[in-house]
């Protein structure tokens, strides 16, 4: 039994889970490790049990006659208080798990992480604004979700945690990273068109890394228009929409090589790819949709949210795009 957990865990920090990036995720894999092991001997208990018996009192000759068969009171007590156990040990152990995973530790680094059709912004306490998750290794962190339209769900399957981020409310998570690298953020809430491009990283980085990161991004203020508009540009999840760098066109029309040009609308009609157009396709999405897209269009508008500092670097960038 033993050996088949260890194999058994060994095959899902192998291939078939996601990589084990914290210590829940080891408690959470070894668990369901043992589901799987048990499932499969019941399974060929029950099934293997069946079978043999079938075969052994299959009727024989024509005057065969089945033995009358009554309870046996042993044998029904054996069989609901065995399965009884091993339910109550497999309660047990998950509410260990899940009663570590729901502790938040204190001291932990608080991120505040807010979903929004279709991205997240995560924001730290200097003011940093990013629409990833970089976090030190071996540090307890914990984020503090919040919606701001409609109920997301932040889950990193490598950490096994899964949290729903609902309006109207504070929920928390935390996870202490023990591997570097970059791991998988998925929205599993469906919150409308584009629930599935609501995807974003998470970056595990040293704690030297991180601070720099830190710095660097605080710092966005004093760089050139273009490039604070090619941050905001990712900031603000405008790429999960719009590619930048070929003619394709995503949920939303390419930015690439469009500046300056006539484009068509749905109505027919043609505009001037220019600063007003794109200053109106932000702040109002629904005043002009573009040829070949759906009506009503699914970008969000972001009036109220975007500074004019913040739109005229944007306007910057796009135009670079040529
Ligand atoms: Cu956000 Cu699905």
């Amino acid at each position: 039994m033993a050996i088949l957990m260890l194999l058994m865990n060994k095959a899902m920090a192998g291939s078939f889970m996601p990589t084990q990036g914290t210590e829940i995720s080891k408690q959470v894999d070894n668990l369901y490790g043992f589901l799987l092991v048990v499932s499969f001997i019941s399974c060929v208990i029950l099934i293997g049990g069946m079978i043999y018996f079938a075969l052994k009192y299959k009727r024989k000759t024509a005057n065969d006659k089945t033995a009358y068969i009554t309870h046996d009171t042993r044998l029904e007590v054996l069989w609901s208080v065995i399965p009884l156990i091993i339910f109550l040990f497999v309660f047990g152990w998950g509410w260990v798990i899940y009663h570590d995973m729901r502790t938040m530790p204190k001291d932990a680094l608080e991120i505040n992480v807010s979903g929004k059709q279709w991205a997240w912004t995560v924001e730290y306490k200097n003011g940093v604004k990013s629409t990833e998750v970089v976090v030190p290794v071996n540090k307890d962190v914990k984020l503090v979700l919040s919606s701001e339209d409609v109920i997301h769900s932040f889950y990193i399957p490598s950490f096994r945690i899964k949290q729903d981020a609902v309006p109207g409310r504070y929920q928390a998570i935390w996870f202490k990273a023990e591997k570097l690298g970059e791991f998988h953020v998925f929205c599993t809430e469906y919150c409308g068109t584009s629930h599935s491009a609501m995807i974003t990283k998470l970056k595990v980085v040293s704690q030297e890394d991180f601070d720099k990161w830190l710095v660097s991004e605080s710092e966005i203020g004093t760089l050139p228009l273009a490039q604070r508009g090619a941050k905001y540009f990712q900031t603000r999840a405008c790429a999960s929409c719009h590619n930048v760098d070929n003619p394709a066109a995503k949920i939303g029309p390419t930015l690439y090589q469009r500046w300056g040009k006539e484009v068509a609308n749905a109505d027919g009609s043609k505009v001037a790819f220019d600063e007003n157009h794109v200053r109106e396709s932000i702040m109002l999405p629904q005043s002009q949709i573009a040829a070949g897209f759906p009506s009503p269009s699914p970008m969000p508008s972001f009036q109220g949210q975007l500074s004019e500092s913040e739109l005229a670097a944007i306007i910057e960038y796009i135009k670079g795009l040529n």
